[in-house]
């Protein structure tokens, strides 16, 4: 059966249009154009049509710590945030650093809703299991991370440098060991500064992983293969929500002052994508310390409304969110509404208001930094390979 979206205003080439798209028996894009026919019809007259949004940078916790969330959960709060692809870091309990592994979890992943590919992570020993892989990237850790996994020796990172398939990005996520804030940010441009200048010397393309201030968005633009992603938590958040969040607020990287969160801002346009960072743990972890923070359910209401404040520039905020990040990890067939592509589509309500509430969250961690918040635009269906899997806060 093929599926006709009427009547919104939908996002190709850069733009949104009114147009109609069909979506094929073999749910793949069959035709974008003007009065078309399908077998059903879902009527999207003032709706916004987005291509399935893609984040690049998940935790989804499986195999190994599925306490905290697993790829049924976390695939359920990817497609209610509207996002019908997403790229699993590596950093469980059991780590994603063999080609076994690997295998495993891509087999564990077959029973989530959304698409789950994966980011690779490299160690001190493992370069001929990386060479063998063909991962969405390598993850190299020079930091702090849940589950321990970080790269020891500095001869390691030349070495992964060399030896990595040049066609796929090596992402780093920096060295942020100190907890004071100046300190702290001079480790964090030091090995972002390490990193480019082994990237330049084996002119590979690189991804710096949660960008949380404008300088490192500077550093990264003197090289042109440097992509970077932006987390929501380190747009909305700062030090000033230190109290309120209590022993919520630990976050890798930590959230920076009121002062770099604003100059983030700033900087936005020059980023490449948002990353939600979704890293979810249940309060008993966090109250024992634990970092990071849940955040497939809440990132792109966060950004769309502040889109419609005039902060960030709406067709910026799509492509960060789908082609872009389709282009930097060779997601194929996806990211774009385009004929021949992934009947992947995510249909949002840019008028609905409504307010975060953690009890209606899928994640199952089932609590958010952003509890109360109203937002205005929700994702009200998500088409997953030319069917219709979510509609209005249901699973179909
Ligand atoms: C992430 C996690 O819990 O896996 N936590 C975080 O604070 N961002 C780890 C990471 O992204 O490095
Ligand atoms: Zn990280
Ligand atoms: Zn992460």
């Amino acid at each position: 059966m093929s599926l006709l979206v009427k009547g919104g205003l939908v996002f190709v080439n850069g733009s949104f249009v009114k147009k109609d798209i069909l979506i094929g028996d073999e749910g793949e894009i069959a035709d974008i154009g003007a009065s078309l026919k399908g077998d059903e019809t879902f009527k999207a007259t003032g709706l916004l049509v987005l291509p399935g949004l893609i984040d690049p940078h998940v935790h989804l916790r499986e195999p190994g710590d599925t306490y905290k969330e697993d790829f049924v959960t976390g695939g359920k709060a990817a497609i209610a945030g509207g996002f019908t692809t997403v790229i699993d870091m590596p950093n469980n309990k059991i780590p994603t650093t063999t080609n076994a592994r690997l295998d495993e979890k891509k087999d564990l992943a077959k029973k989530a809703l959304c698409d789950v590919l994966f980011h690779f992570g490299g160690t001190d020993d493992n370069f001929a299991e990386v060479k063998k892989a063909n991962p969405a990237s390598m993850k190299l850790y020079l930091g702090h991370t849940t589950g321990g996994l970080i790269l020891r020796k500095p001869d390691s990172l030349e070495r992964h440098f060399k030896e990595f398939p040049k066609n796929r990005p090596i992402v780093l996520h920096a060295c942020d060991h100190s907890e004071n804030e100046a300190e702290n940010l001079k480790e964090t441009y030091k090995s972002i500064t390490c990193f480019l200048s082994l990237a330049k010397e084996y002119r590979r393309k690189i991804h710096l992983a949660h960008a949380s201030t404008a300088h490192e968005i500077t550093i990264t633009k003197s090289y042109p293969l440097c992509t970077t992603e932006v987390a929501p938590h380190h747009l909305f958040l700062s030090t000033k929500d230190r109290e309120k969040l209590g022993f919520l607020y630990k976050v890798y990287p930590p959230l920076r002052s009121e002062q770099e969160r604003i100059m983030l801002w700033n900087s936005l346009e020059k980023v490449d994508c948002i990353a939600t960072d979704h890293a979810p743990h249940t309060i008993e972890d966090k109250e024992e310390g634990a970092a990071g923070f849940p955040g497939l359910e809440t990132s792109f209401s966060l950004m769309f409304d502040a889109a419609n404040k005039g902060l960030v520039d709406k067709e910026w905020l799509v492509k960060a969110m789908s082609e872009n990040v389709a282009d930097i990890f060779n997601v194929e067939g996806k990211g774009r509404l385009r004929k021949g592509f992934a009947g992947d589509v995510t249909i949002i309500d840019p008028k609905k208001e409504w307010v975060v509430e953690r009890t209606e969250l899928q994640t199952k961690c089932r609590w958010t930094p952003f509890q109360g918040k109203k937002l205005k635009g929700k994702v009200r269906t998500v088409i997953k390979s030319g069917k219709v899997v979510y509609e209005d806060g249901e699973f179909v």
